[in-house]
């Protein structure tokens, strides 16, 4: 028998508030058919004046305390993944701790930017499976909104606001991916693609917050490369082929990385949960967003396999494999 984290609940939040394309052609030199071509994004989220991360990332964190059935005082474990803190520090996670009601155990922050969700989810997999904690709630929040230069044709049409929450809870396995819970997980980075992808501020550098700056084509072309491989490496490290795998829930910067993905791992493009054209880029929150939205209008079933997958700046990129 071995300790598996199976994902017990899950829960997002969008803010209200709708962006269209062509709301932003009317204000950078862009148009609906370049974004929609591009990058398959018609809309994004933007939060409102003065909603904050932390706020995404508590409601979407007490939905998926709801859809566990658990309240935040039974959580041991709690974790942000975001590049877009409330401040500097404390850590986001903290703010969130105090509004659930969760009054021990341990809450911090996670940066690894679009790859946070499975980082963060790879970590508290690892509390679980050590023993140290039996209940954890996994939290990708952002407002990349404020980060953008909206003057920046490049950037600023990409991207969205939001958060999606999983609360994992230790489960006994036989140590065979018939087995309830995470099977796996895969992480990467490489400092040396620091440039390709990065905000050009911060306390220590520049003492302001800064802006998105991206080599779009560069990223793109690692990040099919770098998904393939990370994906291969989990359905290699637990003996199965794509045909086994039910659903990819991938990260959602561009409707054309998760379709080049598919193409070269074999995967139906029916069995890619896509969420992209809705919400653009949500960096960590894409995926557990995605993942709500999945289970909540049933296309995920308990018992399935999910594959999880994600690459952003550093360049980090990594994989999930969990039997819901
Ligand atoms: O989440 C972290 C990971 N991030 C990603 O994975 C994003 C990866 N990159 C991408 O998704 C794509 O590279 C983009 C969507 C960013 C860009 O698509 P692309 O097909 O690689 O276009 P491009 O950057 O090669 O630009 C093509 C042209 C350029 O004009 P020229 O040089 O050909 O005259 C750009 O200046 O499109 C121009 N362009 C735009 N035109 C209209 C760039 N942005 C826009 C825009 N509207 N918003």
């Amino acid at each position: 028998m071995i300790v598996r984290s199976q994902i017990v609940g899950c829960g997002s939040y969008l803010p209200s508030r709708l962006v269209t394309n062509a709301e932003l052609a009317a204000q950078v030199d862009t148009s609906d058919e370049w974004i929609v071509e591009r990058s398959g994004i018609r809309q994004r989220h933007i939060a409102a004046e003065g909603e904050t991360t932390s706020d995404l990332a508590t409601n979407a964190a007490l939905r998926a305390l709801e859809a566990a059935g658990i309240s935040g005082s039974a959580v041991d474990l709690l974790i942000v993944a975001t590049a877009t803190p409330d401040n500097t520090f404390p850590a986001t996670a903290t703010k969130v701790q105090s509004r659930i009601g969760m009054k021990h155990g341990a809450a911090f922050d996670i940066q690894a930017v679009c790859s946070g969700f499975v980082y963060a989810l790879s970590v508290a997999d690892n509390f679980i499976k050590t023993g140290q904690v039996q209940t954890a709630l996994v939290i990708g929040a952002e407002t990349f909104s404020r980060i953008l230069d909206w003057s920046d044709r490049a950037t600023c049409v990409l991207f969205g606001d939001g958060a999606g929450a999983v609360v994992l809870r230790a489960n006994r396995g036989k140590g065979s991916s018939a087995d309830r819970g995470i099977l796996s997980t895969h992480l990467h980075s490489d400092g040396t693609h620091y440039d390709l992808l990065y905000v050009d501020g911060g306390p220590s550098s520049t003492q302001t917050v800064g802006h998105v700056h991206m080599e779009g084509r560069e990223v793109f072309r690692h990040a099919v490369i770098n998904l393939a491989s990370v994906v291969g490496e989990a359905l290699a490290a637990n003996d199965l082929k794509a045909s086994d795998i039910d659903w990819v829930v991938p990260h959602q910067a561009n409707r054309r990385i998760i379709e080049g993905t598919a193409k070269k791992l074999g995967f139906p493009l029916d069995k890619m949960v896509m969420t992209v054209e809705r919400h653009a880029n949500t960096s960590a929150a894409s995926i557990p967003l995605a993942l709500t939205e999945a289970v909540g209008d049933g296309r995920i079933k308990p018992g399935q396999l999910v594959l999880l997958e994600a690459m952003g700046g550093g360049f980090t990129w990594g994989s999930a494999l969990v039997r819901m």
